[in-house]
């Protein structure tokens, strides 16, 4: 099974949107305003882009491999600069221009991080910081979508790399202050139809990794637990930065 990110474009905005905290953070670790420039990595549907221009004013990059995504992107993100192009070269994306790069829920995706570390080391200023946001292991075990797909759990640790890993890539990359955190986001209300949405939808790329019949016996799951509670989530977004 694969996930196809064109077509994922089509629902993607139902199913996720940016979130203030995670954008705030981003904002205050780069001390962004008009005069700062930002690339994020695998933008997607640009929902970062557009909460970060509208609080800063920064100057905004945007890449992603998916047209599908960029599109959606440049609907909503009308004055971002935005680049269809693979995360790993980071062809055309000039040199020692930005002040911040950043990648939320895209590392897992990336075949060659490597070579990546050494491409956003080369587009950053001197001193400027790159920001990973990703599910750590210990947050993969702990998180609604393993309780109610337990599926997923082997095939989520097999593609993502855990904070350490990723700390030593940096490291190996002459990345300095290396630093690793969670941020403590809102709680999520009425999560459990929200879930059930997304399985159906295949919103996580983790659906397309499980079958049909484990979606489904996840989904009835939910339902029957929301026949005798409420499903509240309180998600936290791990982090890991560097500077170079
Ligand atoms: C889960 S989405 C995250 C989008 C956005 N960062 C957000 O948080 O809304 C993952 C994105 O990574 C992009 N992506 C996956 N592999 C990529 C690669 N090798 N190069 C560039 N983009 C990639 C996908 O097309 C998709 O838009």
């Amino acid at each position: 099974m694969n996930y196809d990110y064109n077509e994922i474009s089509k629902i993607y905005d139902d199913v996720r949107e940016g979130d203030f905290l995670t954008a705030d953070f981003l904002i205050k670790a780069a001390e962004l305003d008009g005069t700062r420039t930002v690339l994020e990595i695998g933008c997607g549907t640009g929902n970062y882009l557009k909460l970060i221009h509208g609080l800063s004013k920064a100057e905004v990059w945007g890449i992603d491999s998916s047209s599908g995504m960029l599109a959606k992107a440049k609907e909503k993100c009308k004055n971002a600069v935005l680049v269809e192009e693979d995360a790993v070269a980071l062809a055309g994306i000039p040199d020692g221009k930005f002040d911040l790069v950043y990648m939320v829920d895209v590392i897992h995706h990336i075949k060659d991080i490597d070579t990546m570390f050494k491409n956003i080391y080369r587009v950053l200023k001197p001193n400027a910081a790159v920001v990973i946001f990703t599910d750590s292991h210990e947050y993969i075990r702990n998180r609604l979508t393993t309780k109610y797909f337990p599926e997923t759990l082997a095939a989520e640790l097999n593609r993502y790399q855990d904070t350490g890993e990723i700390k030593d890539m940096l490291i190996e990359n002459s990345f300095h202050c290396i630093s690793d955190g969670e941020l403590v986001l809102e709680p999520i209300e009425d999560y459990g139809t929200k879930l059930i949405e997304v399985a159906e939808k295949k919103g996580f790329s983790m659906f397309g990794l499980i079958s049909e019949e484990a979606i489904e016996a996840g989904i009835e799951r939910i339902k029957a637990d929301l026949e005798e509670h409420a499903i509240i989530y309180y998600p936290k977004a791990p982090y890991i930065m560097g500077v170079k």
